[in-house]
């Protein structure tokens, strides 16, 4: 393949190469027939196939295609097989609409619960988030059809999506915002990356070298290619520079000449453009491969919609109400359950080939029970007292209030962010009115991410999340209340108590061309974790109509390499009536390390099916990365020696057992001590301290007598009333010796740079 793609590289003209790596049409690349370079066709994505009939329309009516569940509600499901059929039905259908390459999935993080696309993403937590989209790709691409993982990077907000720099510490990136991408790209290989809109510290991405070359493609391998997200490229010439292959949409013929005008002109080294060319010819011809042709099981797929969406709902609180037995009379309200509110608005809007609406769903399961039905809201954001009024009296003549309650259009959808995490007035009205009357309210959430719940959670009875569910939610729904299906789902993401709790609250939406990252590691739980406060509902909790109990924990070593990982085993029973699934978590704990870390992180999990009684034994398996951070100054991923806890959990604030382990790090760091570093550093490396260590007492010694104190380190705060050596500890070496000089036999700078030849002579690097 590679030579034969050098060999039509090598007959392509340079117009035709400038015009391969912009599209043709919003949808197509430009195809060179005489050379047999055939076109492919993208499209949306991520959670069903948006072909529109004409490749030429940007956004028109598409093809009917099953509606899946969003990002939100996939990873509530925590079930990678699962969501790896998705994958493998998206690309039936892609197989079916002759599309190549499907624009999915999102693996941006949820910084804020306001992100206006946050229903497009799957957590706030990056190991969760690399494992759907990695489940998802390998789903899709088994059956031959690419995918394109999207948006890289830092792609977090929606205000001034196309414009804002997102600020953010390299090591926060590494972190946070990466892993996901690195998690999917290195295990999945997506056949495309899409880059985002924004900039990442001050650099369009679709610009940005540093992430689309040197670390996407040469430090991950990533071997397919880099498209613009539709209108991110700014200067085509930079783009390309940058490292980002294929600019969309089409046609841009300026584009086109201005490519050809640099290499002309030597601004552009034609080997880059060939670098562009070969990539997107690889996946171009890779697409060929594939026949499109044919029909899909359009029944099938609307099923494995239902199941996606049965198991990812969330069942937040019950105080027994649910399931549904034996009531006669069941009051539905809201317009949610006769209008059914399943996806998000904007460039993921699917034409879906059939709908399951809520109130029929509930209406066939419910037996001689009567149902009645009340709009409870209006579709706008006005105020109508006479649809609450409405909904209370039927409420009232009822056993129990079904409350179908989805967060509408304009309050959240691609291309805005939220301003608040409230319902609508009426909504919070309604639900307050009628829960008044009826103590036996349940509340159905539709929606792609947390809303408030403080002013009416304590009033209701059950709350189940069902998110933006896909086109057979509204069937789950009726089976999870009815108990046909025993609810399974976790939160991938934490429901704060209010706005001003959330970790990016004072750094959102930036402002003046930029939005600061201040928040940095801590986003999500992490936040919360360390603020110690609480939350509405904690990441990864979820209930059951069963219990189950974890016993047995155990790691197959408790001293181990970093290198080996660890298994973690626990035995799982169902102590309930009712055969269910729990979704069991494990997070890591650094006792200690050199910078700061988040208090637990998310680092493997599973999911197990248990019939009453039963009891099975999960294993989770966690590697090197599982206990490594990134250390900016090593620009690395290290591990450090010392103790972590191992938390086996039910959800973040839920830790059912934790054990302790021992890493040994295998790691030979390279030395980072430089003329900068303060006393501290030099003792705490190992390569510092033998060099410095012999000093370091005389130094104590001298600074104690200099500043009047003794040379005791505590109990004698000294001539000016401090302990010098706290300060001193955290001072540069050079700046203490400084202090010295008059004892110095040579100049405190040349004495730090004698150390710093001595240092580096142990680990052969050089002292600059
Ligand atoms: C969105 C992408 C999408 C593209 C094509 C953009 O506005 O950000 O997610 O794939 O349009 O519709």
């Amino acid at each position: 393949m590679t030579t034969n793609l050098q060999s039509i590289i090598a007959q392509m003209t340079l117009e035709e190469k400038a015009a391969l790596c912009t599209g043709a049409s919003p949808w197509t690349t430009t195809p060179v027939e005489r050379l047999g370079i055939p076109e492919m066709i993208v499209s949306d994505g991520p959670h069903g196939v948006r072909r529109v009939p004409d490749v030429n329309a940007m956004a028109v009516k598409s093809l009917p295609a099953t509606c899946f569940p969003t990002a939100s509600c996939l990873a509530s499901t925590w079930d990678v097989n699962l969501i790896h059929k998705m994958g493998q039905a998206l690309a039936e259908e892609c197989i079916a609409l002759n599309v190549d390459v499907l624009l999915g999935p999102g693996a941006n993080m949820k910084r804020s619960p306001l992100g206006g696309r946050n229903f497009e993403y799957f957590s706030e937590d990056p190991y969760l988030a690399g494992e759907m989209a990695a489940s998802i790709i390998h789903g899709i691409q088994s059956k031959g059809v690419g995918t394109s993982l999207k948006h890289y990077a830092a792609n977090n907000q929606e205000f001034q999506r196309f414009s804002i720099s997102a600020e953010v510490d390299e090591r926060t990136l590494r972190e946070i915002y990466l892993p996901a991408f690195e998690k999917a790209v290195k295990q999945a290989k997506p056949w495309t990356v899409m880059c985002s809109y924004n900039k990442v510290n001050g650099t369009f991405a679709s610009e940005h070298y540093h992430l689309l070359t040197e670390v996407l493609k040469n430090e991950w391998g990533f071997d397919g290619l880099i498209v613009s997200d539709w209108g991110a490229v700014r200067d085509r010439v930079a783009a390309l520079k940058g490292g980002l292959d294929l600019e969309m949409p089409g046609p841009q013929e300026r584009r086109v000449r201005a490519v050809v005008e640099a290499v002309r002109s030597g601004k552009l080294d034609e080997a880059v453009l060939d670098e562009s060319v070969r990539r997107i010819l690889n996946i171009v011809f890779k697409a060929k491969e594939t026949p499109k042709n044919g029909t899909f099981d359009v029944n099938a797929h609307h099923e494995l919609a239902y199941k996606i969406a049965a198991e990812g709902m969330v069942l937040l609180k019950n105080n027994g109400v649910l399931p549904l037995k034996g009531q006669q009379h069941i009051a539905v309200i809201g317009r949610a359950a006769e209008n059914a509110h399943f996806q998000g608005g904007g460039s993921s809007h699917i034409n879906p080939t059939k709908v399951a609406i809520p109130f029929k769903e509930l209406q066939t399961r419910a037996g001689t029970a009567e149902l009645t039905y009340a709009e409870g809201y209006p579709r706008d954001d006005s105020f109508r007292q006479d649809l609450i009024d409405q909904a209370v009296g039927l409420a009232q003549a009822a056993d129990v209030a079904v409350l179908y309650i989805a967060l509408p259009t304009f309050k959240e959808s691609e291309g805005y962010d939220r301003t608040d995490l409230n319902l609508t007035e009426q909504q919070v009205a309604l639900i307050k009115a009628v829960s008044k009357v009826q103590p036996k309210t349940i509340v159905v959430l539709n929606n792609g991410a947390p809303v408030a719940m403080s002013e009416w959670i304590d009033d209701v009875a059950a709350v189940l999340e069902a998110f933006m569910m896909g086109q057979a939610g509204g069937a789950a729904i009726a089976d999870i209340l009815f108990g046909k299906v025993n609810p399974s789902g976790k939160l991938a993401e934490t429901f704060p108590l209010k706005l001003s709790d959330t970790p990016a609250y004072i750094n959102w939406p930036g402002g003046a061309g930029e939005v600061r990252y201040g928040e940095g590691l801590y986003i999500g739980y992490r936040y919360y974790d360390a603020k110690e406060m609480p939350v509405l509902f904690p990441f990864g909790h979820g209930l059951s109509y069963t219990t189950f109990t974890y016993s047995n924990p155990k790691v197959s070593a408790t001293r181990f390499k970093d290198v080996d990982g660890l298994t973690v085993t626990v035995d799982v029973t169902n102590t309930g009536k009712l055969a269910g699934k729990e979704i069991v978590q494990v997070y890591v704990h650094d006792q200690k390390s050199g910078l700061n870390r988040p208090l637990k992180e998310l680092k493997g999990f599973t999911k197990v099916e248990l019939q009453p009684g039963e009891t099975k034994s999960v294993s989770i398996s966690l590697d090197f990365r599982a206990f490594a951070y990134y250390h900016p100054e090593y620009k690395q991923w290290i591990t450090e020696d010392g103790e972590f806890d191992i938390l086996i959990a039910a959800s973040a604030a839920d830790i059912r057992h934790t054990l302790t382990v021992t890493l040994e790090s295998t790691l030979d760091l390279p030395c980072i001590l430089d003329k900068e570093s303060t006393i501290r550093e030099w003792m705490a490396d190992p390569r510092g301290r033998a060099v410095f260590g012999p000093f370091y007492a005389q130094i104590e010694a001298q600074s104690r007598k200099m500043f009047g104190g003794e040379s005791e380190r505590y109990g004698n705060e000294g001539a000016i009333g401090m302990d010098i050596m706290e300060m001193m500890n955290d001072m540069p070496l050079v700046s203490v010796l400084m202090f010295q000089q008059g004892t110095l036999t040579m100049p405190a700078e040349e004495m730090v740079d004698g150390l710093l030849m001595q240092v580096h002579e142990k680990t052969g690097a050089p002292a600059d």
